[in-house]
């Protein structure tokens, strides 16, 4: 089928490169001409493990372009997929749904034949609707058919997850399009994805929903590793026994920092947001909110005590700054919260990040950026790992001893076993187990 996204951020670049790879035609469309001009080259804006190497494939064999032209591409195409961003509004709730409202606006006055619209971009209960009025009017015949297809890609395994997803939804009820749909995604039906079609208004609040469970998931075993670190239980141990009960699974039960990322803040924020518009209490989601954001709080009072609350001057190592391993994304990582704190309360702070420096953090001047490893690792009084790169998962620790006088971890991710220290002179703490193990 002949396909056309609109935006090229994680979400459009990702489906749009995929959706080539088996078999359709796809032009990626977005406004920012430096960014098309980057893809042409080959230059990916993001990091995604397989992309680049996807890209430059299905380019070669001519499936996959890239323009900024919405309106040529967009004519040329059957089915157009709108993959543009809903970042949080201004008001530090909603979601900004300028963008979307923008492009549908653009389609409605340039577009004069029938077309598919699939709205990927996470969009709050209704926000179909309104895309539908802006493009149909109230017309009863309508030249376009608005679907909702909600997007569950990790960032990192964002390939795996569009190959071989758990669930493909799509909300319509046009019988029609419920068929292309399905067709177009049969590949990866047959691969064993279950194809689930619902209302319109169904499909966006599934995607909501689901984040909003997987944060308090993460929520939970978090809250429940606070419990273990003063009772002398491992988390692990609990996480990996309530997970054998199918009816919990074991998924989304690592316990760590504040859950990040440009998803799970923004969306959980969007979904309080929409519910209070239909008076409706989401108590729990509110509460996931709240714990969060106090994580935050909770990891800096550990790091205070381990470092006996002398903060000033003492250096502080972090391993890894974006909000968790194999992306290049920062936004929303623990580690701005944390490295802010640390650095304002007099830490030297270094850091050393598998995907490069961060801009985020040159104008702060406590603040350094290590491109290698080991020259992060020397002369620290405390090396936190923030995020779980492989990497990270077997440092030489000889090496370690050997440059740091007293060296002490804080293992935000749990990579290592705390026994393995114990006859070492490396101070290890970790979470959800006893925190000075
Ligand atoms: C998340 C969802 O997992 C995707 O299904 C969804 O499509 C995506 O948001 C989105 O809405 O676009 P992503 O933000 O890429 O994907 O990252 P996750 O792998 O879900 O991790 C989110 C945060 O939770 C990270 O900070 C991670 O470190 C944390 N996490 C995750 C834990 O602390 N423990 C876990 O067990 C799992």
């Amino acid at each position: 089928m002949k396909l056309c996204f609109i935006g090229t951020g994680y979400v459009g670049l990702v489906s749009g490169v995929c959706f080539a790879d088996i078999g359709n035609h796809v032009i990626c469309v977005d406004k920012n001409l430096d960014k098309i001009n980057r893809l042409n080259i080959g230059d990916i804006p993001i990091y995604e493990p397989g992309l680049s190497e996807m890209v430059k494939k299905n380019v070669d064999v001519g499936r996959l372009s890239f323009s900024n032209d919405l309106i040529k591409s967009a004519n040329k195409s059957d089915i157009i997929f709108i993959a543009v961003g809903t970042p949080t509004s201004n008001d530090g709730a909603s979601a900004d749904l300028s963008q979307v409202f923008n492009v549908a606006k653009t389609l409605k006055k340039n577009i004069k034949k029938s077309k598919i619209i699939v709205t990927k971009s996470t969009v709050p209960l209704g926000t179909n609707d309104q895309i539908d009025k802006i493009l149909n009017g109230k017309k009863k015949n309508k030249l376009f058919k608005v679907v909702s297809n909600p997007e569950f890609l990790r960032e990192g395994d964002a390939i795996k997850d569009f190959k071989y997803p758990d669930r493909v939804v799509i909300g319509s009820d046009d019988k029609i399009v419920i068929r292309t749909l399905n067709a177009l995604y049969r590949p990866i039906i047959n691969k064993g994805a279950i194809f689930f079609a619902s209302t319109r208004r169904a499909a966006e609040l599934i995607k909501y929903a689901s984040n909003a469970f997987l944060a308090t998931k993460i929520s939970f075993i978090n809250e429940i590793a606070d419990l273990c670190e003063k009772a002398n239980v491992h988390v692990e141990d609990v996480a990996i026994g309530m997970g054998l009960d199918k009816r919990v699974g074991s998924r989304f039960l690592r316990a760590g920092p504040a859950y990040g990322g440009s998803c799970f803040p923004k969306d959980t924020k969007a979904l309080i947001h929409t519910s209070k518009k239909f008076k409706s209490q989401l108590s729990i989601v509110n509460s996931v909110i709240k714990f969060n954001n106090n994580r935050n709080l909770h990891i800096e009072k550990n790091i205070c005590r381990i470092l006996k609350n002398k903060i000033k001057n003492k250096n502080v190592c972090f391993l890894g700054v974006t909000f968790k391993a194999n992306t290049d994304d920062i936004r929303d990582s623990a580690a701005l919260y944390l490295i802010s704190k640390l650095s304002k309360k007099g830490a030297n702070v270094k850091y050393y990040e598998p995907t490069g420096k961060k801009d985020f953090f040159d104008k702060n001047e406590k603040v350094k950026y290590f491109s290698d490893l080991y020259d992060a690792i020397k002369n620290n009084d405390l090396i936190i790992i923030h995020t779980e790169w492989d990497e990270f998962k077997s440092l030489d620790f000889t090496r370690i001893k050997k440059n740091n006088k007293k060296v002490k971890i804080y293992d935000l991710r749990n990579l290592y076993d705390s026994k393995f220290f114990q006859k070492s002179n490396i101070f290890y703490y970790s979470i959800g187990r006893p925190l000075y193990a």
